[in-house]
Formats: structure tokens, C-alpha cells, sequence
């Protein structure tokens, strides 16, 4: 053997030397990737898993949120482990709140989702509204209703009476007070329109709205909620009143001047100022707001109110 064949041998033998050391060290080195790799099975049986439970049928909103509207009856032991691979996946895609609107049928759902750290959100006569906020940072979900609107009517006819009653339930129940019809604005109804709901289902009178002459914000009034309650200008478009007696002791139509000169009217400021604004009203130098009705481009009907009498 030449010098040169001895050398490429020992070439030859180092490099198998080598690449068997080398071998061993990517062996060696996929000794801590094997162990990874049996969590990565982990994740991949992890994820087959979560392919055999199924992720939820979800909608998503417009500020990063999740909505699942709970329909047909489900088994706790295959909701919770699909919602909480759901919750994975959200978490992953960067969503935020989850809301879960739970009919009243599914009920017993209720203490699993509060276990897996959803709250209450806001509650109707057929659902409860769950919410739970994914990320490490402050809740910024919208809260429940925070108001509950209602009308107060001013109906004058052309006597210069005022449509009045006197409720025989509530706060006014026995003090013989001679109040404006009033009531509570329903969901999807317009003022004017409640207020004209109102008086005809308390008194009978068909009326058209005018304006709305002042409005007054309360709070803690109603199961803590605040309160917008909207005194409204009414003209009477009949006369016979017929008193509803459910609600009502008594209805009449009162001169303008006895309306506002009740004791009670003069005693307690919010009604002194009312009864002021409708004496004001009646002599036409008052200017209240008007319904003017826009279409915006969602294409449902809203009013906008304001005084229009400088853009006639
Ligand atoms: C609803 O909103 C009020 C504030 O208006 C809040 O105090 C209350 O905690 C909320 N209720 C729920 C169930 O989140």
C-alpha cells in the first residue's frame, strides 16, 4: 500500500469515524426531539381528539367576539370538552369575548358553563346570555340594558283640557293626585308611537304626536337600572274617554289651570316644572322637539327629534 492509499483509507476511515460520530450526535441530538416528539403525538392525538369531539358552530361579530346560539339539546360530557377545544382554537385566532345564548330548555347547562368560567351577561323570558373573555387582558365586553324608557302624555284638546287620570295601583295609589297618562316603551317601539299606544289603552283616545317637550334622566329606579322618560305633546284626535280599570281609578278631562294648581303639582319640583312646561305648551310659545323620520343605510326606520321650528 502506497503512501497515498494509506492516507485516503485514514481519510476514508476518519470520515466514517466521523459521520458515525455524527450519526450519534444527530442520534443523541434527536434524543431530546424524541421526547418532544412524543408530546408533539401527544398534540397530534391531542388534536385528532379534538377533531373527534367537534368544535362548535359559532358566528362571529364584528369586534373579535364568538356567538353560539345553543339550539338542540346536548349531553354536558360531549359539550364541555367540544367547547373547551373550541375555546383552544379561539384563543389561538386571537378572539376575545365568547357568548353563549342558552335557551331556557337547556338550563342544566348552566353550571358546567359557570364552572368552565362563563358569567352572566343579560337574561329574557326564554334565554340566558352567558359571556366568558378569553384573553389575559381586561374584559371589555358591552354591558347589559342600562335604561328602560318611558312616555308620559300631554293630550290637549281644543277647550284647553288636559287628558288626566288617577292610577289606583303604584306610588300615586290613594293621594287622589290627577296625573298624566304614562307608560313603558316597549322593544322596537318608537316613542311616538308609545305614547300614542299608551293613551288609547288607558283612556280610549285616539291622539297624533306632536313633540316630545322635555325628557328626564334617573337613576336606580327600576332593579337598579336608569330611567329616560320622555313627556310628549298629544293631540287628541277623539273625545269619549273610556277608562281602562285595570290600572285606573279614574279619567277625565281637566281644565289646563286645575291640572297645574294641584298641591301635589306645586310641592314636588320635578311636577311643578312638567305641569309648568305643559301650561307653557298650551299657550303656544314653547318649542318642543319633533320626530323626523331618517332611513339610515341598515335601511331600518329611526327618528331623529329636534326643535325644526327654525328650519321651516
Ligand atoms: C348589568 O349591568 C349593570 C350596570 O348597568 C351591572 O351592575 C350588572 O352587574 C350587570 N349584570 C350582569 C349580570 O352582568
Amino acid at each position: 500500500m502506497d503512501f497515498r492509499k494509506a492516507l485516503l483509507h485514514a481519510i476514508l476511515f476518519i470520515f466514517t469515524m466521523s459521520s458515525s460520530h455524527f450519526k450519534a450526535f444527530f442520534s443523541t441530538g434527536k434524543i431530546p426531539a424524541s421526547t418532544s416528539s412524543l408530546s408533539i403525538k401527544e398534540q397530534i392525538e391531542a388534536e385528532s381528539r379534538v377533531e373527534h369531539v367537534g368544535l362548535l358552530n359559532a358566528v362571529e361579530d364584528l369586534y373579535e367576539g364568538i356567538v353560539i346560539e345553543m339550539k338542540e339539546s346536548v349531553d354536558s360530557t360531549e359539550f364541555i370538552p367540544s367547547l373547551r377545544a373550541s375555546i383552544v382554537k379561539w384563543r389561538q385566532q386571537g378572539k376575545k369575548g365568547v357568548w353563549i345564548k342558552l335557551p331556557i330548555g337547556l338550563v342544566s347547562l348552566v353550571e358546567p358553563l359557570v364552572q368552565e368560567g362563563f358569567r352572566y351577561h343579560h337574561a329574557e323570558p326564554d334565554y340566558l346570555m352567558l359571556v366568558y373573555w378569553i384573553p389575559d387582558t381586561p374584559d371589555t365586553l358591552p354591558e347589559n340594558a342600562s335604561h328602560r324608557v318611558g312616555v308620559g302624555a300631554f293630550v290637549l284638546n281644543s277647550n284647553g283640557e288636559v287628558l288626566v287620570v288617577k292610577e289606583n295601583s303604584g306610588g300615586f295609589k290613594g293621594t287622589g293626585v290627577w296625573k298624566l297618562p304614562t307608560g313603558v316603551v316597549n322593544e322596537g317601539e318608537d316613542i311616538p308611537s308609545a305614547s300614542i299606544r299608551e293613551v288609547k289603552e288607558e283612556t280610549g283616545i285616539d291622539t297624533e304626536f306632536m313633540e316630545v317637550l322635555a325628557f328626564r334622566q334617573s337613576h336606580r329606579s327600576f332593579f337598579s337600572k336608569s330611567d329616560l322618560f320622555f313627556i310628549c305633546m298629544l293631540r287628541p284626535r277623539s273625545f269619549d274617554i273610556q277608562k281602562q280599570d285595570l290600572e285606573l281609578e279614574a279619567a277625565q278631562w281637566m281644565p289646563i289651570e286645575d291640572y297645574v294648581n294641584q298641591p301635589y303639582n306645586k310641592e314636588h319640583q320635578l311636577f311643578k316644572y312638567v305641569a309648568e312646561i305643559c301650561r307653557t305648551k298650551a299657550k303656544m310659545d314653547y318649542s318642543g322637539f319633533s320626530a323626523m323620520p331618517v332611513a339610515p343605510d341598515s335601511g331600518k326606520e329611526t327618528y331623529l327629534y329636534f326643535n325644526n321650528r327654525d328650519f321651516n
